[in-house]
């Protein structure tokens, strides 16, 4: 159990490499996607990650929930190396660190109702009471503002917005400390994207970790209070959103501003 506002997630001089083949008989040739990157989340915190199309901020997302392994350095959840967790800790990682993922047409199984899609994780870690079950998953639902005879569905009779909200409230179902949203917004219509948006700033009410990554500026500094700036795997800049945004150091974040329609600046 960490206490509120102790680092729940770190990266430690994180490398992670990927190989590129460059031709048909030349050798792979590894490349950093992330070099050499430290930073710390605290509990009840959000974090935004921004940065260019190519930078390293899935690969972060990815790092902290352990479907990619750290090449050099270490991943710390509650201040310990993730690949080092006994059983008992490993299990409550998984089940307090939970993703969502960019594009939520291809997370949810369409061979399962929605019901069933959502009952498994709270099957495996809350509880096997069937009217418990039912219990959570209807306040879920409630709570990203889907009715609840939606659950005998299958994901194909969706929306795009309705099935990231659904994956949203899987992920909560299991109530995580942290969710790690991966762009949760980029392929729904703008007309639903500012309902998950407010439901992810709801979320923070509820004391849950958010970390966010968003192409955009404006989104970040509505919702996050720290802001980290990827650069070519690289973090550029990592500090209170406010601030980095109304003092930009390097001159990546500033083109960054720059090239956004964010306009805290020239409006305050
Ligand atoms: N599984 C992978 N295999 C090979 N290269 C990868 C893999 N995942 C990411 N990369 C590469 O690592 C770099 C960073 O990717 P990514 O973290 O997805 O960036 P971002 O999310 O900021 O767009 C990119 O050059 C990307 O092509
Ligand atoms: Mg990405």
């Amino acid at each position: 159990m960490q206490n509120k506002g102790s680092n729940i997630l770190s990266l430690e001089q994180v490398s992670k490499y990927f190989y590129t083949s460059s031709g048909f008989f030349s050798h792979g040739k590894h490349f950093a996607a992330l070099d050499n990157v430290t930073f710390s989340v605290k509990s009840g915190s959000s974090l935004g990650i921004v940065g260019e199309s190519g930078s390293g901020k899935t690969t972060i997302a990815r790092l902290m929930c352990n479907i990619y392994q750290a090449d050099k350095g270490r991943v710390l959840y509650c201040g310990k190396d993730i690949s080092t967790l006994s059983k008992t800790e490993k299990q409550e990682y998984i089940k307090n660190v939970q993703m969502v993922f960019q594009d939520p047409n291809n997370t949810l199984n369409p061979k399962l109702t929605i019901k069933s899609a959502l009952s498994d994780g709270i099957k495996q870690h809350i509880t096997k009471d069937k009217n418990e079950i039912q219990a959570y998953l209807e306040h879920f639902m409630g709570m990203v503002g889907l009715p609840c005879e939606y659950l005998e569905r299958y994901p194909h009779e969706f929306s795009g917005g309705q099935r990231q909200r659904i994956s949203i409230a899987r992920a909560l179902s299991i109530n995580p400390k942290v969710i790690i949203a991966d762009e949760p917004v980029s392929s729904l219509d703008v007309s639903v994207q500012a309902q998950i948006l407010n439901l992810m700033k709801s979320l923070q009410k509820n004391g849950i970790t958010l970390i966010l990554i968003s192409h955009s500026l404006a989104v970040v500094s509505n919702l996050c209070e720290n802001i980290a700036v990827m650069q070519k795997g690289a973090l550029a800049e990592y500090g209170k959103t406010l601030e980095v945004l109304s003092n930009p150091k390097s001159e990546y974040t500033k083109s960054l501003l720059a090239s956004s329609s964010y306009t805290f600046m020239k409006n305050n």
